[in-house]
Formats: C-alpha cells, structure tokens, sequence
C-alpha cells in the first residue's frame, strides 16, 4: 500500500513538474518522496535552487512562507494546512516594534520559526544550524534575540563578546523535556552520548555532549565512531538514524519528544496536495513578501 501510494506521488511530481520538499521532521514515508529532506536551513537553501515550477513544503507553514519569499514566481504549497509552528505564532509584529523602540540600538534577530510578518521587521533571520554562525559575523555588537529564549540563551553563551537581550518565547515540544529526564536516559545508557537541539532548556543542554540543529545530529551521530547515542530532539530523528546506521543504539531522549504539528502531514496528505485535493496554497502580499525576504536574503549570504 505505501509503496503503491509512494509510486504515483513519484509520477505525478515528475509530470506535474512539482519539487516535494521535506523536514528531517517527517515521517520516513514521506522522506522517501522527497527531491531533499534537511533541516530548515538547507530547507531554505534549497527552495531557491529548485528548478521545478511548483514547490509542495511537508513541515510547517513558516517553511512554506520561506519558500513563497524566495521564489515568488513559483507555486508552493504546505502540504496540510492546519501544520503550523506554536513558536512561529507567539510574537506580534507591533510589540516587537515597540520593543524595538525601547532598544534602538540593537539589532533585531529573528529565529526563521516566525511569521512572515514578524520578519518584515527583523534585521536578520537566523536557523539553529546558522545562529551563531550569523551572529558572529553581523557587525552589530548588540543583539535582540527572539522568539527563542533556548536557542538565543545557547548562541549568547558561545558568543560571550557581544550583547543580547532575549524575550521568552520557545518551542513547547523542545522547552517541555527536563533535566531529570537527561539523567535518567544517561543512567539507562552510560555508554550513550546525548546528542540535543538548541531549542531545549540550558539545563538539558548544558548535560549535552553536542548540540545542534536536526541535521547536525544526525551527521553527528552518523560520522561518530561511537555507538551509542541518547536523541534530544523530535522522535522522528530517532527513526531516520536507525535506517542510516542500523549498526547503532539509538535512544529517545523522551517517549513524549514529538511534534504534534509536524506528525499533521502524512502520506496520503502528500498525494492529495499533488492531485489538487489537499494541502494549501501559500499566498504572501508583495509588500509583506519584500521586507520580510530581505532577512532571509541576508541569512542564506551570511550562512554560506
Ligand atoms: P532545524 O533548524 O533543526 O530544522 O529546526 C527546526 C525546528 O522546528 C526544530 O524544532
Ligand atoms: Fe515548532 Fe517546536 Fe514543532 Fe519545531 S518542534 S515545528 S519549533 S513546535
């Protein structure tokens, strides 16, 4: 049944000339289908390469935002319509503008788990693979983080240099795993390293052996000559690990380590967005889709 199901989204994305992208987020079915599966930065990247003239996003709706900003004469599409990111939802463009005024001389960075409309108002747009990366290389020295209080807490802490102001937003999935759940899984699995997300609290990644995006824990732990590995992150990582290494032990950090939002799309969501039946198409108002892509602009220049 899969496989059949995975068969005709193969041929109709070839005959409708449409390019599937996915986040390491979902599900290995879908994975399959896709022209590239990363994390939201190579995500990006690749948007705007893709010679196809219609873009089908499986994640959330910034991602599928972040498609429409850079190739504008494409059609996108978010695979199913309700797959949002709560983070990219907690701050509201005009009190980031009055904080804004309160620090006028900082730069406003913004996580790319946002709205369009937010970024219509930030300086720059980071990921969690390009955060520090970037914030290094802006020349401003001081820096208002948002939405992510985690993941800004983490790129203060490896840039000790320069200021930061940070607001409390985060990533309920990522913010809900605890210290004492760390301690358990490295007492269950002495031998294992603990591979984390930036979005989790300091207190779990401070017990962390590495810390990076989706795809710099699963390079992590494919390139590691160790064996064992405890996984900080959504659960779906878990999964694509053990079919690339199945030599290694991988563990979830939490069973309750999932992304309800990410676990909307499925395959069968996939085919009815192919067959015009499913998903939704994304529309961004030019003035919107201007200011808000020269942030995202500056992040793929600086990003490398
Ligand atoms: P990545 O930058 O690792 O893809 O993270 C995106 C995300 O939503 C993690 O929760
Ligand atoms: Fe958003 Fe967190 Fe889900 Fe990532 S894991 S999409 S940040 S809610």
């Amino acid at each position: 049944m899969i496989k059949d199901l995975q068969q005709k989204i193969l041929e109709l994305k070839k005959e409708k000339d449409v390019c599937i992208l996915a986040h390491s987020y979902m599900s290995e079915d879908v994975c399959e289908v896709a022209d590239f599966v990363g994390d939201s930065y190579a995500l990006a990247v690749k948007a705007k390469s893709a010679p196809q003239s219609t873009v089908i996003m499986c994640g959330v709706r910034f991602m599928a935002e972040t498609v429409k900003m850079l190739s504008p004469q494409k059609k996108v599409y978010l695979s199913h319509s309700e797959a949002g990111c709560p983070m990219a939802e907690q701050m509201d463009r005009d009190v980031i503008a009055e904080v804004k005024k309160m620090y006028p001389d900082y730069a406003v960075v913004a996580y790319i788990n946002t709205t369009a409309e937010l970024k219509t108002i930030a300086d720059y747009c980071v990921t969690s693979s390009s955060a520090v990366k970037i914030c290094k290389a802006i020349p401003e020295k001081n820096i208002l983080f948002i939405p992510d209080i985690n993941l800004g807490t983490y790129v203060k802490n490896q840039i000790p240099e320069k200021n930061f102001k940070l607001l409390s937003g985060g990533c309920p999935t990522h913010a809900r795993i605890e210290k004492n759940e760390v301690l358990a899984a490295k007492k269950l699995h002495s031998e294992a390293l603990v591979l984390v997300h930036p979005e989790c609290r300091p207190e779990v990644a401070a017990l962390a052996d590495y810390i990076g995006s989706t795809s710099g824990i699963m390079d992590y732990a494919i390139k590691s000559d160790k064996k064992e590995f405890i996984i900080g992150t959504e659960n779906s990582i878990v999964q694509h690990l053990q079919f690339k290494c199945p030599d290694k032990k991988l563990y979830a950090l939490s069973k309750n380590f999932i992304c309800p939002n990410m676990k909307l799309t499925t395959l069968p969501d996939v085919y009815a967005c192919l067959t015009g039946n499913g998903g939704e198409e994304i529309f961004l108002d030019e003035q919107t889709r201007v200011a808000a892509v020269k942030c995202i602009d500056k992040m793929i220049e600086l990003g490398g």
